[in-house]
């Protein structure tokens, strides 16, 4: 269900993801905890995002006859997670679609002006049918976002959505006036950016709590 101020967004409500995130949130949980909440989450958030995928009849015997099943239709998922947090969230949706490709988007927030820097790209073939889900934990101004989706589009990607699992009413917002086709999952759609650009109340800085690495804020 889109969320009622924005769209093109739908925040996954679901208590199990509402729980873990709490946990991912406290500055007191460990990188390793922290790294396994992630994955969790994407797996519950990737049951959201693809719930609309459109499935064909496939026809199998069972031990005891023939019948028609049916099968997710179309061409494989490709998962793109932006680095490095993105990668964070692979393995857990991966978990739920094995067959999952993974591209690669290298991304990174300069630190003064806030915008997004790349600095490697590297997807399967973008073919038409393909659908594409761009995968970062955080959506703060929308730079980053709106720089990865634009790559994809310009390497020829048409169906993309974007999983994050915390977002800023001001990535929400630029995403939906650059990529207004751009379907938004988040598991929270916080409050607001603080004037170095981390939202607020937020989880800190996703990549350096996953990766153990020093914290910048
Ligand atoms: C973080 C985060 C997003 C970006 C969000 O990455 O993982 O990619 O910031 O901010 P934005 O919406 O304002 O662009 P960061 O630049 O810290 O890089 P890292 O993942 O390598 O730490
Ligand atoms: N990137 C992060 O990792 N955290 C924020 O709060 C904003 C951008």
């Amino acid at each position: 269900m889109p969320d009622p101020s924005f769209r093109n967004l739908t925040v996954v409500t679901h208590p199990l993801i509402q729980h873990k995130l709490t946990i991912l949130r406290d500055r007191e949980t460990s990188t390793r905890d922290f790294k396994q909440l992630v994955n969790e989450i994407a797996t519950l958030m990737a049951y959201e995002a693809t719930k609309d995928l459109a499935t064909e009849p496939v026809e199998i015997h069972t031990p005891l006859e023939q019948m028609t099943g049916r099968q997710v239709a179309g061409k494989k998922l490709t998962l793109v997670p932006i680095l490095r947090a993105g990668l964070g969230m692979v393995e857990g949706i991966a978990q739920l679609v094995p067959s999952a490709r993974v591209g690669h988007i290298g991304l990174y927030r300069e630190h003064d002006t806030l915008k997004p820097v790349d600095y490697y790209f590297k997807i399967p073939a973008a073919e038409v049918e393909r659908d594409f889900f761009v995968l970062d934990p955080m959506l703060a101004t929308g730079g980053s976002a709106v720089a990865a989706v634009g790559a994809l589009r310009d390497a020829g990607a048409r169906r993309i959505r974007f999983l994050c699992i915390v977002a800023a009413p001001e990535g929400v917002a630029k995403m939906l006036d650059v990529h207004p086709d751009v379907h938004i999952y988040t598991a929270s759609l916080d409050r607001q950016l603080n004037e170095q650009g981390y939202i607020l109340p937020g989880l800190g800085d996703a990549g350096d709590r996953l990766f153990g690495t020093r914290s910048k804020e």
